[in-house]
């Protein structure tokens, strides 16, 4: 057998060392479960497990069992940090007093660079405006030995598909976006600061085992029709929620007809179903990309591990980077490619799906605006060599017949890397010749940093389409009537042409100055560069630091973006009482309720500071009114005024709202602020669950009504005392603690209460936060 040469050569014993702990990994986990047959997924999450006979031995005889059941201690290999959302995560990590982070880690700036004039000018203007944080960033870098990609290097995941993707490499990215990186067969999950922080101190993260929902692959793309186009029309089969507690596992013909950054595009977009994370197998095209982007040294490993890492001699368990033949998955979804025409999904929502040949008609039926404003493509998620060049072959066909884009062309590269090629290679010199704008290397209008220079003024409905992944109200310009439209970077930049909503490329005509009609032919690329990628301008590359413990940390005492973050008081010795309820609110509450974005991102590094916008889009549920709440004496003033107030009085208190509380984005800020502000319990009549977790990670006891009719029998400013707590923290588990709520009128009413804690939880709640618990065990 295979393995047996690999022996009588050596090679077993002289594995990679990349992959030295996941073959060791491996090997117990093919011990406890034999040769069940496994998914691609199940075989690096399992090889990851900190734990792995403990968490496997019960599911020896059935191993998919494990799926949506166990819970997973899990160790990544690697951590990634965007600017906005490393902020709070490096001040986490720094109050745990460790002189290095325990696996290799990197910052990128990225989010915070407005997008305007063209590149050159943002990023100046940008690295202006955000100095102290790029300097306290880059600080932490050097004290931690964490890897600093300095503002204008590129965005997250598309340096992190270039840089630090590997197969069968398990990571966590501080950003939604990061299973970017599942396209090089990386299980890459994005998560909170407080999550990361726990894979930074070298402690087991821990997750539910995620169910496996297979897309299966069938034929080949036709011209117009691109991967983009794949996750447009998943995510109006599966909607926004249809992804969650899965992971989603590509395998089928059709993933070798797909490039390494054409997977990439799908597996980042499966955020936007709500996917914990996706997953393509290791292709002939991923061998390419390594090679393209100067890592034969990551391809060689990954290729004489596929080839001997096994792990026994049985032929059947060497771990190939696919899924094992005859594995199950959970649900399969088939997609033929073959057939799929491109899509345009939204206005507001990704799901929102509509073949490209219904556009038109649809756009008339519900009267959205005809007239396209702008067209951007690039960003994170669409920036590959394939994608600017397949753009780049319209924007020639359309300037040989002397067109120009009707609608602003913006341009964003995700990297250094890709704009230094593409500019070497000329495809970004069609573009500007063009009339298109060059952005920085960084998020921009994607994130909301957009300065629009169109006059379209805030409240106008206005159409723009985009190459992006997220498509919420005001996320590109703060405009809530801005419709941004998600499409492939083909079909935008032809439409960009057009300037026309109602434009079908693929079957309309644009008059051409001289009074012809133009047809586009389908769009051309290549999937890499004949020579490998050019690194470009190196004052633009990455800082890679050995720790330095001397080093101080730029924080300056009297700035108003960031300050040192002090731990929260640890849980009393006994059940609570004298909490007051500080709101009541009625309806949905998301993350985005609790703590608002826009003007306050710049706020994120400091927690006080950002205070100030808690729950300041809530509905008082008694006074119908947003971003109101009562004092004891009557005194009327805003929801965190009062809440300032109170925790300045050593006042603790709760909030009570309805169900789903804290859906939205996985924001742990808005568990941290009402924390810092005091908040010791949350009691709902449904939580959304990551928001529950980060509740608790903070030391915020979330509790649900027994009966949903209880939240009618108590009001804003009633006092509670709670009974049974202490003793539920004492062992985790679920089951029920009393409230014992004394109203205003002295009489009392009991509340009966569900909660679903762990032993880990509890753990945290009892210390005061999960970032007390792990300072205090290292
Ligand atoms: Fe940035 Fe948008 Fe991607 S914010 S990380 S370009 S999703």
């Amino acid at each position: 057998s295979a393995a047996r040469r690999a022996y009588s050569h050596g090679y077993a014993g002289h594995l990679p060392e990349r992959y030295a702990k996941l073959y060791d990994n491996y090997t117990t986990v093919r011990k406890v479960l034999g040769l069940q047959r496994l998914t691609l997924a199940e075989k690096i999450l399992y090889s990851h497990l900190n734990n792995p006979e403990e968490t496997l031995a019960s599911y020896s005889g059935n191993a998919k069992d494990i799926r949506g059941k166990a819970s997973l201690q899990l160790k990544p290999d690697r951590v990634a940090m965007q600017d906005a959302s490393a902020q709070m995560a490096l001040l986490q990590f720094m109050s745990c007093n460790l002189p290095e982070t325990a696996i290799p880690a990197s910052i990128h700036c990225d989010h915070l660079i407005v997008g305007s004039k063209g590149a050159d000018n943002d990023l100046e203007a940008g690295i202006a405006t955000n100095k102290e944080v790029f300097d306290f960033l880059q600080s932490a870098g050097k004290k931690y030995g964490i890897e600093f990609w300095p503002p204008g290097a590129g965005i997250i995941h598309q340096t992190v598909l270039e840089n630090y993707a590997a197969p069968g490499l398990m990571m966590l990215g501080t950003d939604s976006h990061t299973p970017n990186a599942g396209g090089l067969c990386t299980i890459a999950i994005g998560v909170g600061g407080a999550d990361a922080v726990e894979a930074l101190v070298g402690a087991p993260w821990e997750l539910k085992a995620p169910k496996i929902l297979g897309v299966k692959l069938e034929g080949k793309l036709g011209p117009w029709s691109s991967p983009k186009d794949v996750i447009l029309a998943l995510a109006g089969k599966l909607t926004v929620r249809g992804g969650t507690g899965y992971i989603l596992e590509y395998f089928g013909s059709g993933v070798e007809s797909l490039s390494l950054t054409g997977q990439s595009t799908i597996t980042n977009m499966g955020a936007e179903v709500g996917a914990t994370t996706s997953i393509f197998p290791y292709t002939e095209a991923s061998a390419r990309y390594l090679d393209a982007t100067k890592r034969r040294a990551v391809k060689q490993d990954a290729e004489v591990f596929q080839k001997y890492g096994s792990s026994s001699w049985n032929e059947d368990s060497f771990f190939k980077f696919r899924a094992d033949d005859g594995a199950e998955y959970d649900e399969v979804i088939t997609v033929n490619l073959s057939e799929l025409e491109p899509y345009i999904n939204g206005p507001f929502t990704p799901d929102l799906s509509t073949p490209l040949s219904q556009f038109a008609s649809t756009i008339k039926e519900q009267e959205w605006p005809e007239k396209l404003s702008a067209g951007l493509i690039g960003s994170c998620t669409n920036s590959s060599y394939e994608d600017m060049t397949r753009a780049e072959s319209l924007v020639k066909q359309a300037e040989q017949a002397g067109l120009k884009p009707a609608a602003d062309f913006y341009i964003t590269p995700g990297s250094e890397q890709i704009r230094a090629t593409l500019e070497r290679d000329g495809t970004l010199q069609t573009f500007a010749e063009a009339g298109g704008v060059i952005l920085s290397n960084a998020c921009g209008p994607c994130i909301g940093q957009w300065k629009r220079t169109d006059g379209v003024e805030k409240g106008t409905s206005n159409a723009i389409l985009s190459s992006y992944n997220r498509n919420f109200r005001g996320r590109n310009d703060g405009n809530l009537e801005t419709m941004n439209f998600l499409a492939s970077p083909e079909v935008v930049t032809a439409m960009a042409y057009a300037g026309s909503t109602t434009f079908n490329p693929t079957t309309d005509s644009i008059e051409t100055p001289d009074g012809k009609e133009f047809y586009f032919a389908p769009p051309h690329g290549k999937e890499g560069p004949s020579t490998p990628f050019d690194s470009g301008n190196v004052q633009l590359a990455p800082e890679i630091n050995k720790p330095t413990p001397n080093a101080e940390v730029a924080i300056s005492p009297t700035s108003e973006r960031l300050a040192l973050l002090e731990p929260f008081e640890p849980f009393p010795s006994s059940d609570m009482s004298g909490l007051r309820i500080l709101v009541k609110v009625a309806g949905k509450c998301t993350t985005d309720t609790i703590s608002a974005a826009g003007p306050w991102l710049k706020y994120k590094g400091h927690l006080p500071n950002i205070s100030a916008n808690t729950l300041n889009t809530a509905t008082n549920a008694e006074t119908g009114t947003v971003n109101e709440a009562v004092d004891l004496d009557g005194t009327k003033m805003t929801i965190p005024e009062l809440a300032l107030k109170w925790r300045e009085s050593g006042q603790p208190w709760l909030v009570v709202a309805e169900h789903n509380y804290g859906e939205g984005s996985a924001r742990e800020h808005a568990a941290l602020q009402p924390r810092w502000l005091g908040a010791r319990v949350v009691l709902t009549k449904s939580f959304a669950r990551i928001h529950e977790t980060n509740l608790k990670k903070q030391g915020v006891v979330p509790l649900t009504f027994a009966n949903e009719s209880d939240y009618d029998r108590i009001a804003a400013g009633d006092e509670v005392r709670t009974v049974g707590l202490y003793d539920m923290l004492k062992n985790g588990g679920d089951g029920e603690v009393s409230l014992v709520v004394t109203k205003k009128d002295g009489s009392e009413v009991e509340v009966k209460t569900k909660h679903q804690v762990t032993k880990d939880q509890a753990g945290f709640i009892v210390a005061g936060s999960a970032l007390n618990l792990l300072s205090k065990g290292i």
